[in-house]
Order: structure tokens, then C-alpha cells, then sequence
């Protein structure tokens, strides 16, 4: 057990010496959970291999899922990466800082540990002021997983992470509740056309607008393949996985409380768009209505049906386009692919 910080954030500018302290921390090999605007991060410094391997310990994450670099100025990018492509610089001048990550070649200062083995590298410039000046302080660059126990939903307030990982880390910055709610957008931009492996903020449609032509990898909707190899090894391991059995359900709001209504029994919960909400007749949490409110509310709906001891979940599936690409990537693993059509 380690004995675990934790310090509230409620004014940026009364808290630098607190910041400085989260920095001077990571710059000494420990762990340090970071809000981001995104979900909160588990930090340690990335050039550090004893540090990192103590982030795999505290989450319990398989050794061969590779990490997030976070990097507070432009400069981070070509420190860390070789072969950097002209698309690269074009999307970090218009989504840095901001919820975009980019898989690039790494150069030989990333550890091996960080990557995975890999001869690549994940790199990303947070907008959430705090995170900024937390990396800034610590005058490195910080490698950071989201702050959960590994499978569970990643945590998009203090009080998740106060569960996850208290006697695991040195110290929880808490920021209160993240602004996005679900990880960053990953494109991979290895040579021909970018391929997006994980949804996020940034949506599909905004990186063509800045970079043409973009491919999303089958794995964003699909279970991957037997014998598949992963293009991001993340995604084949499983996820965000409260411990009821969640079902989504595709249909309009009238088809799917019929069908939940149908379904009521002990335990049963819904998760539903809040127009749905009047017409059930089981236990419901609504999400919201639009993709951003989804976004910002899924993972905290998921921890609080565990909470409530939900044992099967009927969920309204996203809507699949803008920010609900990525709400719904991540509820369709909640769901472990199991969706039915109404
Ligand atoms: O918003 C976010 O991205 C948050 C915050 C803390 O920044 N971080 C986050 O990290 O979600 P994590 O470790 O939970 O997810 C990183 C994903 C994983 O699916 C991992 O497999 C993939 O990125 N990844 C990392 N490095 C990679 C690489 N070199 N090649 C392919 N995929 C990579
Ligand atoms: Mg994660």
C-alpha cells in the first residue's frame, strides 16, 4: 500500500504551488493521477521504465498494451517521434491541445515499456489547463493509461479514481468532473491513408477535414476477428465492463421501452436516452438526449448501475455519428457486441 495524496483543484491560478508538487512527484518516478478533459489519466514519466512499470502494477494492465505519451508543447512531438508525416503536424496545429491522439514512429529516448515493444508511439497534448501545467512542472513527458482498474470504465471524476486507486498511486489531483467523458481520438498515421483505431471527441469527419481521406478500423464497431492481430492492442482486451450484463438495443425510443418494458424482472435497469425515461416501467438511468451529453455521462451511468446492483442492463444504443461514433464504441464493448435490433 502506498499512502495516496489527494488534492482538490477548485482555482488554477491558487494552485500552482499544489501543480508543482504533482510535477516535482512525476519528475521523481512516482505515480500521479492527472484529470485531462477527456478521462482522468494515471501519470508516471514516460522516459522513466521503473516509473511506467509501476503504472502496469496499479491498474493491472497486461504488459503488451501500450501507453499514452502526454506532452504539454508542440516541441514533445519530434523528442519523442521520427518520420514524422506533414498530416501529423497539420492535425496537432488544429486539434492541440485537445482530445487527439497520434500512433507515430518512436525514437529510441521512449522506453520499450511505454510502447509495448513496439517501434511506435501514442502522443497526445491535453487541453485540460491542469494536466498542462502538471506535465509542464514536471519537465518530462508523461506516459498515463486512464485512471481505472484495468476492464472497468475509465473514470471521468475524482471519486472514481478515489475507488480505483487509492493505496495504488501518490497522489489524485481532483479537478472535478472531466469535460468530454470518454479517451481521445487514436489515428494511426504509419504511412498511407491515417486509420482511426479508437473514437473520441475528434470525430472521423473532423480529421478528413484537415487530412482527406481517413479509414476507421473494423475493430471501432466489430468484435475483432479470431486470430486477428490488433492494430491497437487495446482493443481486444475487454472493457469498460460493469459486472451486469448489459444488452444495447437499436430502435426508437417507443420500440425500445416496449421491449425493456417487456423485459422487467429483479435487477433489470434501464439506460436511456431521457425521452425514453417517461415511458419505462423498470429502474432507469437517462444519459441524456444529444452524443456530447452521452459522452460526458456513459461511464459514470455504468459504475452507478454496478453501484446499484444492477444485474442486466437494457441500454439505448448512441447515435452513430459525430461524438455518439465514440459513445457508442464503448458501449457496444459494455455489451460485449451483444445488440439487438428492434
Ligand atoms: O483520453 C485518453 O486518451 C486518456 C487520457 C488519460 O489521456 N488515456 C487513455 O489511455 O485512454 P489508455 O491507455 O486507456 O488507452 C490508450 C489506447 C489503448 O487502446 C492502446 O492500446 C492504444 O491507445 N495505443 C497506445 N499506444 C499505441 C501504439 N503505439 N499503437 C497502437 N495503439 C496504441
Ligand atoms: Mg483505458
Amino acid at each position: 500500500m502506498i499512502e495516496t495524496q489527494i488534492i482538490k483543484i477548485d482555482d488554477i491560478s491558487h494552485s500552482l504551488g499544489d501543480l508543482k508538487r504533482a510535477g516535482e512527484l512525476l519528475a521523481v518516478g512516482k505515480l500521479v493521477v492527472i484529470p485531462t478533459e477527456t478521462v482522468y489519466g494515471l501519470g508516471a514519466d514516460a522516459l522513466n521504465p521503473q516509473a511506467v512499470a509501476k503504472i502496469f502494477e496499479a491498474k493491472g494492465r497486461p504488459q503488451d498494451n501500450p501507453l499514452i505519451v502526454h506532452i504539454h508543447e508542440i516541441g514533445g512531438l519530434d523528442k519523442l517521434c521520427r518520420d514524422i508525416p506533414d498530416a501529423a503536424y497539420r492535425l496537432a496545429e488544429r486539434f492541440w491541445p485537445g482530445p487527439l491522439t497520434m500512433i507515430l514512429k518512436k525514437k529510441d529516448i521512449v522506453p520499450p515499456i511505454v510502447s509495448a515493444g513496439l517501434d511506435t508511439v501514442a502522443v497526445r497534448m491535453p487541453s485540460d489547463p491542469v494536466a498542462r501545467k502538471i506535465i509542464e512542472y514536471s519537465g518530462t513527458a508523461i506516459a498515463a493509461p486512464s485512471a481505472n482498474l484495468s476492464g472497468i470504465p475509465s473514470p471521468t471524476c475524482a471519486e472514481h479514481v478515489i475507488r480505483d486507486m487509492t493505496g495504488r498511486v501518490d497522489m489524485i489531483v481532483d479537478a472535478g468532473e472531466c469535460a468530454i467523458g470518454v479517451e481521445s481520438t487514436v489515428v494511426s498515421l504509419l504511412g498511407g491513408i491515417p486509420v482511426v483505431l479508437r473514437p473520441g471527441a475528434v470525430t472521423p469527419d473532423d480529421l478528413k477535414s484537415v487530412i482527406g481521406e481517413v479509414k476507421i478500423d473494423p475493430a471501432v464497431f466489430n468484435q475483432l476477428e479470431q486470430g486477428r492481430k490488433a492494430a491497437s492492442p487495446g482493443m481486444k482486451y475487454k472493457h469498460y465492463s460493469p459486472k451486469a450484463h448489459v444488452i444495447m438495443l437499436e430502435g426508437d425510443s417507443s420500440a425500445y421501452s416496449k421491449y425493456v418494458n417487456a423485459h422487467a424482472g429483479e435487477g433489470v435497469y434501464a439506460l436511456c436516452y431521457n425521452e425514453a425515461e417517461h415511458l419505462l416501467q423498470v429502474p432507469c438511468l437517462s444519459y441524456g438526449d444529444n452524443s456530447k451529453e452521452q459522452a460526458r455521462k456513459l461511464f459514470a451511468c455504468l459504475r452507478k448501475l454496478d453501484d446499484l446492483g444492477a444485474k442486466a442492463v437494457y441500454a439505448q444504443a448512441p447515435r452513430k455519428d459525430g461524438v455518439g461514433i465514440a459513445v457508442y464504441n464503448r458501449l457496444i464493448r459494455a455489451a460485449g457486441f451483444e445488440v439487438v435490433e428492434l
